[in-house]
């Protein structure tokens, strides 16, 4: 399949995409908080838990996967990624390799992961993989963040993302700005356009092929911190401004990150971008947390509720995508 097919796939009408590509370090930190062993067997039974759920390929098109997960079997042996691509879902991988402080930068960050990416490329192709991640991120706060922070993981960005589409896998450029911070919701606006303009400078550049690539953004939000009260409306206001004036429309699709947003602020959120459709490009979600919270806090590493988790984890994809056909009618 082409990359411009794939992409079209991932923010095909009625779907999004689970992010389930947690590093080891993540996923563990959830685990701990609701006192789950922190071990490659429970990483393992909770993505299965997950991706066995009934029906899921209804509202979901693409996972991404973690390195451990794309290499785990089921209880009954079978590939973790091959369970889903028999659904019909593409497999996604996430082939960043965390972040490092930027020298010289105090307070921002530079992702790693480009030292032997074609080799990676090709193995999770040949593993099942359709497309790929890559998360740069982006700190508020005073004096922060800098250009050159953002040139520079934007230059990453770019190579990477024309490294995916040499071996055929669709890249999904993730330049996630923090809630993190008392920030306004009006510099979390400005610094996610000046954001993505860089990021698309940079992309074009680099002659990647714009059609053939789904960007992955955070809503613009007032800081965790901050007392700013904003309704679902303003944020879907301030962030389609934000696409509007930096998101080129060969773009096929944007797709949302939680980022600590409660399950709830991401639906009703999403809900009240997508009523403000249609755009350029679709609009849907790629949310981690916001989809597994509730779920996990069902599971809590105990088999006995996993029944009960796979129904919580069904409504919560139900719910995920009536909002992103601006058609959520909960509270
Ligand atoms: O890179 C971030 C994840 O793919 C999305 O996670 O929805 O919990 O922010 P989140």
């Amino acid at each position: 399949m082409s990359i411009q097919n794939i992409a079209r796939d991932l923010v095909a009408s009625g779907k999004g995409i689970l992010a389930a590509d947690e590093s080891n370090g993540t996923a563990n930190k959830r685990f701990e908080a609701l006192s789950i062993p922190q071990t490659f067997e429970m990483r393992r039974r909770w993505r299965e838990l997950l991706f066995t759920t009934l029906g899921i390929e209804t509202g979901i098109s693409g996972v991404i996967l973690y390195d451990e997960t794309i290499r785990q079997r089921s209880d009954d042996g079978i590939y973790l990624s091959k369970l889903l691509y028999d659904k019909g879902i593409l497999v996604g991988i996430k082939v960043d390799e965390g972040t490092d402080n930027l020298p010289n930068f105090p307070g921002e960050k530079i992702t790693k992961g480009l030292d032997n990416l074609e080799e990676r490329l090709y193995e999770y192709k040949e593993m099942g993989a359709s497309f790929t991640k890559w998360r740069a991120v982006i700190s508020i706060g005073e004096d922060l963040p800098t250009n050159e922070a953002i040139e520079a993981n934007a230059y990453l960005l770019s190579q990477y993302s024309a490294l995916s589409q040499k071996v055929g896998l669709v890249p999904i450029v993730e330049p996630e700005v923090l809630m993190e911070g008392s920030h306004s919701m009006a510099r979390c606006k400005e610094v996610t356009e000046n954001a993505h303009k860089i990021l698309f400078e940079y992309l074009k550049k680099y002659r990647v092929d714009l059609s053939g690539l789904i960007l992955k953004s955070n809503m613009v939000l007032p800081g965790k911190d901050s007392d700013e009260k904003v309704s679902p409306k303003d944020v879907a206001e301030a962030t389609l401004s934000v696409f509007k004036n930096a998101v080129p429309h060969d773009v096929p699709g944007i797709v949302f990150l939680s980022g600590g947003q409660s399950a709830i602020d991401a639906t009703l959120n999403l809900n009240e971008i997508a009523k403000m459709g249609p755009q350029p490009w679709e609009v849907t979600f790629s949310y981690s947390r916001a989809l597994q919270s509730p779920v996990m806090e069902v599971w809590r590493g105990n088999d006995v509720n996993a029944e009960r988790a796979q129904e919580v984890f069904k409504m919560r994809i139900k719910e995920t995508v009536a909002a992103s056909g601006g058609k959520y009618q909960g509270k």
